[in-house]
C-alpha cells in the first residue's frame, strides 16, 4: 500500500506518461556553474548572494535595494509582509476570491479575516469590488499581480482610506509594469516575489519581500534570520533565509531575464496565433511580464484538463475558486468572475525551452478535446 506523502506527491506530479509537462525551468551551464562554486566555497547560508539577488529583484521591480530582503519563498515574503508593516491582527484584508491559495493563508496565519472580493475577466483584483468591501475594520488590502500581469494600484488606492495599506503580492510578476512603470512606482506599501521554479526567475525556492522604509527593511532582513541583530536576539524571529545556493542559481537566472520573457512572449504569441477558434486567451496588457499561459473555454476546466492529460499534455485549472476549497467553502458570498475563471480557466505547457513541435502537439491536442467535448464546433 502507498503511503500517504507518496500518494500527494504523484497527484501534484506529472506522472511518467506525460509527454509535455506544464513547466520547466531553463537551465544552463551557467546555473550549474553558479550552485557548484557556492558548494567549492562552503559558505552555504548567511553570505552575499542572497542579499544581493534581494538587491536586484528590488531594481528590477522598481524599488530601492535597501528595501528588499530575499526570503525562503514567496509565502515567506508575504507572511514577513504583514508582520512588519504591523497589520493588526483580527483586523480585515481584502483579498481576491480567485488566486493562489497562500494568499488568503497567509492572513489567516496572521490571525486576520480575509475578506474575498471578486476579481475581473483578467483574474486581477476588481477595483470597485475592493471598494464596496472597506469597512472600518479593514487594514489593507491583498491582492495578487496574477499572471505575470500588474493590478490596477492607482484606481485601489484611489478608493480605500488612507490608513489602509496595499500590500501587492507579486509572486507572478516580476519584470511586470503598468502604465509605463514596475510595481514599486505603483502605490503600494510592499510587494512580494517567488521564485519556485515555473516562475520567470527560478531559485528552485525563495522569495523577495520589498518595502518603502529603509528601517522596516532592516527589521524583516533580522527577522529572517531567527530576530538576531548580529549580536543578540532583538525580537522572536523565523527562519525565512534563502540559502546561497538558492540564491546563486536565481542570480544566473536574472543574468537571463530578458533571453528568457523572449522567448515565454514568442511562445506566448505563437499560442495565441494558433489557438482552436473556441478557445479565448486570457486578457493581456503590453506591460506583462510572462509567466502562464491561460485560456478558457466552454467546455469545464476539469474535463480540458483530465482530456488534455490522457494525450501526453500536462495542464492545470489555474486556478480553482478559492472559495470552492474546504478551507474556504463556509465563505458565503458567491463571486460571479472569480467562479467563470475557476471553473473554465486551464494553463497550457509553457516555459521558456518549449519547443515548436511541442506547441504545435498541445495545439493539436486541444483542438481535439475541444471539438470532442462540442460536436460540429471549430477546432481548426
Ligand atoms: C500569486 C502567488 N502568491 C504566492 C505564491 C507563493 O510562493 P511560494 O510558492 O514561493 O511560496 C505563489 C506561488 O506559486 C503565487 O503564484
Amino acid at each position: 500500500m502507498r503511503c500517504k506523502r507518496y500518494q500527494m506527491w504523484e497527484a501534484v506530479s506529472c506522472g511518467a506518461d506525460l509527454l509535455i509537462p506544464l513547466s520547466r525551468p531553463s537551465i544552463t551551464e551557467a546555473e550549474r556553474a553558479a550552485v557548484l562554486e557556492v558548494l567549492d566555497s562552503g559558505q552555504l547560508a548567511n553570505g552575499p548572494r542572497a542579499l544581493t539577488f534581494a538587491d536586484r529583484v528590488a531594481l528590477r521591480a522598481g524599488g530601492d535595494p535597501w528595501g528588499g530582503v530575499a526570503t525562503s519563498s514567496g509565502t515567506a515574503a508575504l507572511a514577513l509582509a504583514l508582520k512588519v508593516l504591523r497589520i493588526p491582527a483580527g483586523s480585515e484584508i481584502i483579498t481576491s476570491a480567485y488566486g493562489f491559495c497562500a494568499t488568503p493563508a497567509v492572513i489567516e496565519h496572521h490571525e486576520c479575516r480575509p475578506v474575498f472580493v471578486d476579481c475581473l475577466r483578467s483574474g486581477l483584483i476588481d477595483p470597485d469590488a475592493v471598494r464596496r468591501a472597506v469597512t472600518r475594520s479593514t487594514s489593507s488590502v491583498l491582492g495578487a499581480d496574477l499572471y505575470g500581469s500588474l493590478c490596477d494600484w492607482h484606481r485601489i488606492r484611489e478608493v480605500v482610506p488612507p490608513s489602509v495599506q496595499l500590500i501587492a503580492d507579486s509572486c507572478e510578476a516580476l519584470g511586470a509594469e503598468r502604465d509605463g512603470g514596475a510595481i514599486m512606482t505603483h502605490p503600494v506599501d510592499a510587494a512580494t516575489f517567488g521564485h519556485f521554479p515555473n516562475k520567470q526567475i527560478c531559485a528552485a525556492e525563495g522569495g523577495v519581500l520589498l518595502v518603502r522604509d529603509i528601517g522596516v527593511a532592516e527589521r524583516a532582513r533580522c527577522l529572517t534570520s531567527h530576530g538576531r541583530d548580529g549580536v543578540r536576539v532583538v525580537e522572536p524571529g523565523f527562519n525565512y533565509r534563502m540559502s546561497e545556493l538558492h540564491a546563486a542559481l536565481g542570480l544566473a537566472q536574472l543574468d537571463r531575464f530578458q533571453e528568457l520573457q523572449q522567448r515565454r512572449s514568442e511562445i506566448a504569441h505563437w499560442y495565441t496565433a494558433h489557438l482552436p477558434a473556441c478557445v479565448r486567451p486570457l486578457p493581456t496588457d503590453p506591460g506583462r511580464s510572462w509567466f502562464v499561459y491561460v485560456v478558457t473555454c466552454d467546455r469545464p476546466a476539469v474535463e480540458v484538463v483530465r482530456e488534455l492529460e490522457a494525450r501526453g499534455v500536462q495542464a492545470r485549472r489555474y486556478f480553482p475558486p478559492l472559495t470552492y476549497e474546504p478551507a474556504w467553502c463556509h465563505v458565503r458570498e458567491a463571486f460571479p468572475m472569480a467562479a467563470h475563471l475557476g471553473t473554465h480557466a486551464v494553463a497550457l505547457p509553457f516555459f521558456p525551452d518549449l519547443t515548436t513541435d511541442q506547441q504545435r502537439a498541445v495545439i493539436e491536442a486541444l483542438a481535439e478535446v475541444v471539438a470532442d467535448g462540442r460536436p460540429g464546433s471549430s477546432a481548426a
